[in-house]
C-alpha cells in the first residue's frame, strides 16, 4: 500500500512516499527547481517519489496534505480583522494566493496527479508531531512541536504511544517562539525563514551570561512566560500580525536602533542581541519541556517544527531536562511535515502497526554508476575512474589531507536542510586556513559562521562532550556539543568561538564510503574528522544530480569532485569554468 504526503505553499514544499508503512522516498521541491525554499506545489518531488517505485498516482491508496487550509484561512481572516485598518495592505496582498492557490489544494492534487482517491487534510502541528514520533525508535514518547505558526497553533505537546498520538495542549498565534526568533532575525538584517540558523551561529560571539547580557533582560519584556512554559506576547513589540514586517518601532527602540540591513556589520551589540535571543529561547523551551515531562511522565522526547532545528539548544536538552532520550527527524521543520501526514494516515487513521524507524536521511534521488558515466561521457568531461572502492576511499582521504576542497557525491540525496555525506563538500579541519579557504573558494559566507565537523559515531565521544550513547539526531547534524578542550588547537577550523562543534556523527551502515574516507583521513592526519559542508552554490539549494554537482564545482573553487567511481578535476575541464558569484543571490 502506497501513501503520499504533500506539503507546500509556505516554506520548503516537499513530498514523501510510504510503502506498507516504510518511507521509501522523500524530497524537497527546491532540489529539482533549483529555487531555494521553493514553496510551489511539489510536482517534481512527487514525480521523483512515484518514479523511484515505478508507480503512478493510480497506485496510491491515499494522499495527505500537511495542514487544514480552511482553518488556516479562518485564522488569517481573524488576524486581519483584528488588525484593521493597519492590516488592510497585507490583507489585499495576501488574498490572491489564498483564492487562487491555498484554498484550492484538493483541486490541484486531483488535477496534477489525476488522482481520484481519498485526500486527508491533517492539522499542521499534528503532521509535525507525527513526523517526529511515528518514524522514531520509541514505542512511547512525549512530543513537543514548536514552529512559527500552523493553522492557529504555534506549539503543542502530547504523547505518542504505539500508533496513536494525543496532543494535549497548544499555544496559539500570535504568541510564537518561532515568530520571536524570526522577528529578531529580521531585526538583525537577515532573511526570515532562511537565516535563523545564522543568528544561532552569531550568538556564541555575544555575552551568553544571563546576568550580564543587557539584551537578554530587555527581550524578557516582550514575553509573559509562565512556569509551565506557556506564554503571551506584548504585541506592541511586533507588527507581524498586521504587516509584512516583523519588529515594531518600539522593539527597535528597545534594542537601540532601527532595523539593520543585510550588509550591516555584526558588532558587539548585534552579537549580544543574538545571544540574548538564544538564551530567552532556551528558557522558554526548557520550561515547556520540564512541564511536558511532569505531565506526561515519559522518559523519551521527540521534537518537530522549525525550532527543533535549533541544534545549539538540542544539545543541551538531555542535560537540562529530566528526559533520558531524544529523537528529531532530519527534516524537522515544515519541509518534513509531508512525512508526518503520510505516516499519520497509515498508522493512526488506518490503524496499522508501526514497523519503521528512520535511521538515515538518504531518501532522495540516487544515480547508478552507468547513469553517472553516461552524463560525464555525453558532456565530454575529463575524468578518471578509480581502480576500486578502496582506491576511491584512499584517494579522497589524501586529497582532503593535502588541503584540497573536495566535492563528494554518493548515495541518495539527503532529506532535510543539512548535507550529511551524500551531497557534501569535504575539507581538512586541521588546516587553520580551511575556513578562509572554503569561504574564498566556495561558500562566500559571513565570517562568523562556523563550519561543521563529521566524525564516525564510534569516535564521537573521544572528541566531543556528547550525551552517551551518542543520540541519533547527532547523525542528522541536529545536536551541537562542546569539543573537548585538548582538541581545540588540533581541529581549529571546526571549533566555534565558544569551543563547540555542530557535529555530524556517521554510522557505517548509513553510508560506508563516507565513513571509510573519514577513518582513512584519520590514519593520515591522526584525527578521524573532516569538515562537512553543504554542496551548493551560495543562495542555491544543495545539488541533486551529477549535472548540478559538476556545474557547482565548475562555478566555484572546488578543486575536484569524487562522484561514484569517478574523479573529476576542475583544472582538467577549464572550458566549463564559470563564476557562480556573479549570479549568487543570498
Ligand atoms: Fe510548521
Amino acid at each position: 500500500m502506497y501513501v503520499l504526503g504533500i506539503g507546500c505553499y509556505y516554506h520548503d514544499a516537499s513530498a514523501s512516499l510510504l510503502k506498507d508503512g516504510r518511507i521509501v522516498a522523500a524530497a524537497e521541491e527546491e532540489r529539482f527547481t533549483r529555487k531555494k525554499h521553493d514553496i510551489s506545489f511539489p510536482t517534481n518531488a512527487i514525480k521523483y517519489c512515484l518514479e523511484s517505485q515505478g508507480i503512478t498516482a493510480n497506485d496510491l491508496a491515499y494522499v495527505g496534505f500537511y495542514e487544514k487550509p480552511l482553518v488556516k484561512f479562518e485564522r488569517v481572516l481573524h488576524q486581519h480583522l483584528d488588525g484593521f485598518p493597519k492590516s488592510y495592505k497585507t490583507f489585499l496582498s495576501s488574498m490572491p494566493s489564498w483564492i487562487n492557490q491555498k484554498l484550492r489544494v484538493m483541486r490541484k492534487i486531483r488535477k496534477e496527479l489525476k488522482y481520484k482517491g481519498e485526500v486527508f487534510f491533517i492539522e499542521h502541528h499534528l503532521a509535525h508531531a507525527a513526523s517526529a514520533f511515528l518514524v522514531s525508535p520509541f514505542k512511547e514518547s512525549a512530543i513537543l512541536t514548536v514552529d512559527g505558526v500552523g493553522e492557529w497553533s504555534t506549539a503543542t505537546y502530547g504523547v505518542g504511544k504505539g500508533n496513536s498520538i494525543n496532543l494535549m495542549k497548544e499555544i496559539r498565534f500570535p504568541a510564537s517562539v518561532g515568530l520571536l526568533y524570526s522577528t529578531i532575525t529580521a531585526y538583525l538584517g537577515f532573511s526570515v525563514n532562511n537565516s535563523e540558523y545564522k543568528v544561532m551561529g552569531l550568538a556564541p560571539y555575544g555575552d551568553m551570561n544571563r546576568k550580564t547580557n543587557p539584551y537578554y533582560k530587555k527581550l524578557q519584556k516582550v514575553i509573559d512566560l509562565k512556569e509551565d512554559g506557556s506564554f503571551k506576547f506584548d504585541m506592541s513589540y511586533f507588527v507581524y500580525h498586521h504587516a509584512d514586517r516583523m519588529p515594531s518601532k518600539k522593539l527597535s527602540r528597545m534594542l537601540g536602533g532601527p532595523v539593520l540591513n543585510r550588509d550591516s556589520p555584526m558588532g558587539k551589540r548585534e552579537q549580544d542581541i543574538a545571544a540574548g535571543l538564544q538564551l530567552l529561547t532556551e528558557d522558554i523551551i526548557t520550561k515547556m519541556l520540564k512541564h511536558v515531562h511532569k505531565v506526561t511522565k515519559q522518559k523519551n522526547i521527540v521534537l518537530a517544527g522549525g525550532c527543533a532545528l535549533n541544534s545549539v539548544y538540542n544539545g543541551k536538552i538531555l542535560r537540562g531536562t529530566p528526559f533520558k532520550r531524544i529523537w528529531v527527524q532530519p527534516n524537522a521543520s515544515d519541509g518534513g511535515a509531508s512525512m508526518g501526514v503520510a505516516s499519520y494516515i497509515y498508522n493512526c487513521i488506518l490503524g496499522k502497526r508501526r514497523n519503521y524507524h528512520l535511521k538515515e536521511a538518504f531518501l532522495g534521488p540516487s544515480f547508478t554508476t552507468q547513469e553517472t558515466k553516461r552524463f560525464l561521457d555525453a558532456n565530454g568531461i575529463v575524468y578518471s575512474e578509480f581502480e576500486s572502492e578502496r582506491d576511491m576511499v584512499k584517494t579522497t582521504a589524501r586529497l582532503c589531507y593535502e588541503n584540497n576542497v573536495v566535492g563528494w557525491f554518493h548515495h541518495g540525496m539527503e532529506w532535510g536542510p543539512r548535507a550529511l555525506g551524500a551531497r557534501s563538500i569535504l575539507a581538512n579541519p586541521c588546516n587553520p586556513e580551511a575556513k578562509e579557504l572554503l569561504n574564498s573558494k566556495v561558500k562566500h559566507r559571513e565570517k562568523f559562521r562556523p563550519f561543521a565537523p563529521v566524525v564516525c559515531e564510534d569516535d564521537a565521544l573521544k572528541y566531543f562532550a556528547c550525551d552517551k550513547p551518542v543520540p541519533e539526531p547527532t547523525d542528522f547534524m541536529l545536536m551541537v556539543y562542546p569539543i573537548w578542550k585538548r582538541w581545540h588547537k588540533t581541529i581549529p577550523s571546526v571549533t566555534h568561538v565558544d569551543g563547540s562543534g555542530r557535529l555530524q556523527s556517521i554510522r557505517r551502515h548509513q553510508n560506508w564510503q563516507y565513513y571509510d574516507v573519514i577513518k582513512e583521513f584519520g590514519k593520515l592526519s591522526g584525527v578521524p574528522i573532516l569538515i562537512n559542508t553543504s554542496f551548493n552554490i551560495r543562495g542555491e539549494p544543495i545539488v541533486c544530480t551529477p549535472r548540478d554537482a559538476y556545474k557547482c564545482m565548475m562555478g566555484t573553487g572546488i578543486d575536484c569532485l569524487v562522484m561514484d567511481r569517478f574523479l573529476i578535476n576542475r583544472e582538467d575541464n577549464r572550458r566549463d569554468m564559470w563564476d557562480s558569484e556573479k549570479y549568487a543571490k543570498d
